[in-house]
């Protein structure tokens, strides 16, 4: 079946083009618009990026470098060649660009000129801090950053409220040597995995896509878990929250404001937006990095992975999903269904905290997450896990014994840190050494104690 889709307006019933094609390459090579640019092709720079307008109606920014043509099956792509035609005015976010002196080269405007149509079109007010996060994905390395912003902020128009068009959904698409599946059930979902033990269990592809982007690698059979109903829910009830596997990072992070402020505060750092628009939790759990961001918060949270294969369905606690380097306690023919993540109580202390390089844009050296029950003075319970610190995310054992039945007090928060030492032996690699590694978790416990203090001692300070 062809993977159906509109260009800039115009709908394309692709069938020819392999499935392991990028868009980036199909939008140069296969349709000439080659205002979509190549800068890095692992998502780090933006200048690949396009608008995606989804069936419901919301338009993201997304790195073309990372996806697959057969993931555009359904949505309403727009290129910088849609927004004006050379003999028609400018859209405002490329006047605003003009107006500013926000351009020199024509390797990063394209895509800053995208992420900031997606952003005018989501309708969210131009503030300081939400333009630098709509474009913290993408580099520019000669105008700075001044005029682009002065141009986002300048940008003054409503956006367009275009009906998607409804298209019919491809199950299967195939150029006869390559396959990408797109099931619409769990059923279907698991009967291919069961039937392809060797294809690649494909969510947003923010991991996955660097095979093709990058390594120029063919993928052979692909299952994508895109399209699954159940894997894209989100679900509250009265005691937990259900995220299914495939909902992405910007679709989850409504309730995890609401649950979790700190959790949401972390994910807002994965990547950038484009790549939340993409990405999923789901594919970051499967993807077992030792320095993933969100295992360390799940394992605080008390988080269960609910996993499916032949045989149904079953649960596996967070901190045990994380079985080895790069590996978790699916079955080959299982795969993660959702995860249930219980409510934090309202007196509960959490807090997670990524320490990187750079605040945007960047893979954690050390992440820590804490889940503390503080009453009447005293640390009740105490769930800290860490990510970095080992091969596998895992819990603080040591850490949490040297705060549970202790009075929450400075003293104790230091002594915990220092007993971090008991749990882990990070490694040295070119993110951070094993000192550091140790001594930033440690002060981490520093950093827990004063953002629980009521004197609104300041331990995060940024400069826009
Ligand atoms: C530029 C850039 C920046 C990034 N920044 C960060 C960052 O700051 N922090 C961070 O933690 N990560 C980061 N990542 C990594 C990546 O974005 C995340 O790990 C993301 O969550 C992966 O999700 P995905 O849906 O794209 O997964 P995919 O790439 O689709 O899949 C990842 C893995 O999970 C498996 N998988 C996916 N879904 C399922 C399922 N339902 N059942 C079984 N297996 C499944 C896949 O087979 C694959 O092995 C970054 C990546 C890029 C390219
Ligand atoms: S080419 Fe750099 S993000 Fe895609
Ligand atoms: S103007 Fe192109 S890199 Fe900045």
């Amino acid at each position: 079946m062809p993977v159906r889709f509109q260009l800039n307006g115009i709908l394309i019933e692709e069938s020819e083009v392999p499935p392991s094609m990028t868009v980036l390459d199909y939008l140069r090579e296969s349709e000439g618009l080659k205002g979509t640019k190549e800068g890095c092709a692992e998502g780090d720079c933006g200048a690949c990026t396009i608008a995606v307008q989804l069936p419901q109606g919301n338009v993201e920014a997304v790195n073309s470098c990372l996806m697959l043509v057969p993931q555009l099956d359904g949505l309403s792509v727009t290129t910088v060649e849609g927004l004006s035609q050379p003999d028609s005015p400018l859209h405002p976010v490329q006047r605003a660009f003009v107006d500013n002196h926000a351009a020199q080269c024509g390797f990063c405007t394209p895509g800053f000129v995208m992420a900031l149509f997606a952003f005018e079109q989501s309708g969210e007010a131009a503030t300081a801090e939400t333009v630098h996060e709509a474009i913290a994905g993408n580099l520019c390395r000669c105008t700075g950053y001044r005029p682009i912003v002065d141009a986002a902020m300048s940008v003054d128009c409503v956006p367009e409220k275009h009906v998607p068009p409804a298209l019919e959904h491809s199950s299967h698409y195939t150029d006869g040597d390559e396959d990408f599946f797109a099931p619409t059930t769990l059923t279907e979902l698991v009967k291919l995995r069961l039937e392809h033990p060797n294809a690649y269990v494909y969510a947003g592809g923010t991991d996955l896509g660097m095979r093709a982007s990058k390594d120029r690698e063919s993928y052979g059979r692909v299952i994508s878990t895109s399209h699954v109903s159940e894997l894209k829910r989100v679900e509250q009830s009265d005691g937990s929250v259900t995220l299914g596997a495939a909902v992405t990072y910007t679709d989850a992070l409504p309730v995890l404001d609401e649950i979790a402020p700190s959790f949401a505060e972390l994910v807002r750092r994965i990547g950038s937006r484009q790549i939340r628009n993409l990405g999923t939790i789901g594919g970051n759990v499967c993807n077992a990095s030792p320095i993933g961001d969100t295992p360390p918060c799940l394992i605080a949270l008390n988080a269960v992975m609910i996993v499916h294969g032949p045989k149904g369905q079953r649960e596996i606690p967070a901190e045990e999903f994380f079985i080895d380097y790069r590996k978790t306690a699916l079955n080959p023919d299982e795969i993660l269904e959702a995860l249930r993540i219980p409510l934090p109580q309202p007196d509960m202390l959490f807090r997670a905290y990524k320490i990187s390089k750079r605040f945007d844009q960047d893979i954690s050296a050390v992440v820590g997450a804490f889940a503390l029950e503080v009453e009447d003075g005293m640390v009740k319970s105490a769930r800290v896990a860490f990510g970095g610190m080992a091969a596998t995310p895992a819990r603080a054992n040591a850490c949490e014994n040297a705060l549970i039945g202790k009075p929450w007090v400075f003293e104790t928060a230091i002594a915990a840190g220092t007993a971090i030492s008991g749990d882990f032996t990070p490694l040295t690699d070119f993110r951070a050494s094993e000192d550091y590694r140790m001594r930033v978790a440690s002060n981490l416990l520093r950093r827990l104690y004063h953002d629980s203090d009521e004197n609104d001692f300041v331990t995060e300070v940024m400069s826009l």
